[in-house]
């Protein structure tokens, strides 16, 4: 259990940003796995994105390539969802969130000096993300010139977030939200 239902809101809240960090902070942690979901001309879109950096400020960070479908979606509509999932610990957290996009501009000049090695080339595919290919192979071609030019950091600027606690019968389930500059939480029925 991350909580229990005679702690105080402000404890929770405490222990709840306390396991998020570790999500980015610690490579084993579950937290480190985020879906993140947007609005696709088609319908709901979900996928899995790793969670880079959780601030003090409490905006969240994630790599992608900036010739992705999720970067299209988020520029048409920047309302997102980020859904996280402790097995052990038994808590999903749901954050909703705006999504920001950051490429070749500060933020992510900030962020590429932290993608070493072989990793760039994550972000250096010769053919776009999601690109038809006859077989698996012609997807391994990478550009001659490793750079940042398809490198984005999409950050997350949190408007809530909503915690279920699993616990047999008696689930608990806590909405935070920011009011007057401070992040209160409210119970709700789960
Ligand atoms: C464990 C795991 C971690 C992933 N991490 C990322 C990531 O950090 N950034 C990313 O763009 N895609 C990541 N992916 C791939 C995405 O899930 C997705 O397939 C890809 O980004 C294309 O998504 P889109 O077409 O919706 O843009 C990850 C996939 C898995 C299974």
């Amino acid at each position: 259990m991350l909580f229990t239902q005679d702690q105080s809101p402000e404890k929770i809240w405490k222990a709840v940003l306390h396991e998020l960090n570790l999500g980015w902070f610690d490579t084993s942690h579950p937290f480190r796995f985020v879906n993140l979901g947007t609005q696709s001309e088609h319908g709901p879109e979900v996928r899995t994105v790793i969670l880079r950096e959780f601030e003090k400020v409490l905006d969240l960070y994630v790599f992608t390539d900036f010739r992705s479908d999720k970067v299209r979606e988020l520029r048409a509509n920047p309302s997102t969802t980020l859904h996280f999932y402790h097995p052990e610990k038994r808590v999903q957290i749901r954050v909703k969130a705006k999504a920001e996009i950051h490429h070749q501009d500060l933020v992510s000049d900030a962020f590429w000096g932290r993608v070493l090695g072989d990793s760039r080339l994550a972000y250096n595919s010769v053919l776009a993300p999601g690109t038809e290919i006859p077989n698996p192979e012609e997807a391994f071609n990478w550009a001659e010139e490793i750079d940042d030019s398809s490198f984005s950091v999409l950050r997350f600027i949190p408007l809530s977030f909503e915690v279920l606690q699993l616990n047999g019968l008696k689930h608990l389930k806590i909405l935070f939200t920011k009011k007057d500059g401070k992040w209160k939480g409210q119970w709700l029925v789960p």
